[in-house]
């Protein structure tokens, strides 16, 4: 008999064809998404799950799906998956890193971008019809080349987010657990700084850490006065890494210049208060959306299922003491 998997939210039918092939699939291509009580509903008799960021997958549904052997998530983050719960239930956890990674680099640039030129602002001018001719200081931006850049959290994406740098002959800074080997740096062209070395120097800020409870509010009001007035902060990893009632209040009273948001605590009821704000460039968490990575991050949940389902070890199991449990 072949193995039982949920897919939580609308896939590829490429992603349902793979998984056809090796399970019983019950989808959900309407893309309705299941509340908790639904999930569990639809996970009892289940041996897999192919999940997303929007799905809570924690100790309580866990306990009512005894068949339950993998959770593979459409997503580098887990922060949506109590890992040490899966874990001690035997449960592997998988997730999607390496594919989408130049496409969330390219996202955190294009926000950078977008808010030092004031991009969503003067299109809303320009839409508007407020346009009426040329003007020497019109919607004067800040340069993005030749500026400092301090990437926090130099993972994979953040490497790709430094390597766009030389390009724009900047001077980038990074900030990480971890110290990268000297080669790394040097290869990269970043210099590590401290935390407070980098919130004061640098002219781009771009957040990249995984959210935990080790780095919620990360960034917070005594933050942001560290950096200049004129600096940009961008947050293309995960809301609550940023805290953004303070961020608002930031941005309102100059103590940073602007902002590029592709992600927010509470999302999607993101704080209203940055939508009376012109210096903010604001996104629907659409740093892996392209068409190619997001066809290439559901295959690779999938196939981190079929793996676990079928005897294997995932390519990308993110516990693997659970590997030995199940
Ligand atoms: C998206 O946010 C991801 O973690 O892949």
């Amino acid at each position: 008999m072949k193995p039982k998997i949920l897919v939580t939210r609308e896939v590829f039918d490429e992603t349902l064809a793979y998984l056809a092939a090796h399970c019983e699939v019950e989808s959900n291509q309407p893309d309705q998404p299941f509340d908790p009580a639904a999930l569990a509903q639809r996970l009892k008799d289940k041996d897999g799950v192919v999940c997303c960021l929007t799905d809570r997958i924690d100790d309580a549904l866990l306990a009512v799906c005894p068949r339950l052997k993998v959770v593979a998530n459409i997503a580098v983050g887990y922060n949506n998956i109590d890992v040490p719960a899966c874990t001690a239930r035997g449960v592997m956890a998988t997730n999607t890193p390496g594919v989408l990674d130049d496409s969330t680099a390219d996202l955190a640039w294009t926000l950078m971008l977008a808010s030092a030129r004031r991009l969503t602002e003067a299109e809303a001018y320009v839409r508007a019809g407020d346009w009426k001719g040329w003007h020497l200081k019109q919607m004067l931006g800040v340069d993005v080349h030749h500026a400092t850049l301090g990437v926090i959290g130099m993972g994979r994406i953040g490497q790709q987010i430094a390597r766009r740098a030389a390009g724009f002959k900047m001077r980038v800074l990074y900030q990480n657990r971890n110290r990268l080997p000297a080669d790394v740096e040097k290869s990269l062209d970043v210099e590590y700084a401290t935390k407070d070395q980098l919130l004061a120097q640098s002219d781009f800020v771009v957040l990249q850490v995984p959210y935990s409870p080790a780095t919620h509010h990360y960034i917070g009001a005594a933050d942001l006065k560290k950096m200049k007035p004129t600096a940009i902060l961008i947050n293309s990893t995960r809301g609550g890494v940023v805290d953004d009632a303070a961020l608002i209040n930031a941005l309102k009273d100059g103590t940073i210049r602007a902002a590029g948001l592709d992600v927010f605590e509470n999302e999607p009821k993101l704080n209203p208060g940055f939508l009376d704000l012109k210096n903010v460039v604001l996104a629907p968490h659409i740093g892996s959306s392209t068409e190619a990575t997001r066809r290439a991050m559901a295959m690779t949940a999938a196939k981190n299922a079929v793996a676990a389902l079928t005897g294997g070890t995932p390519p990308n199991l993110v516990n693997p003491d659970a590997r030995a449990k199940s």
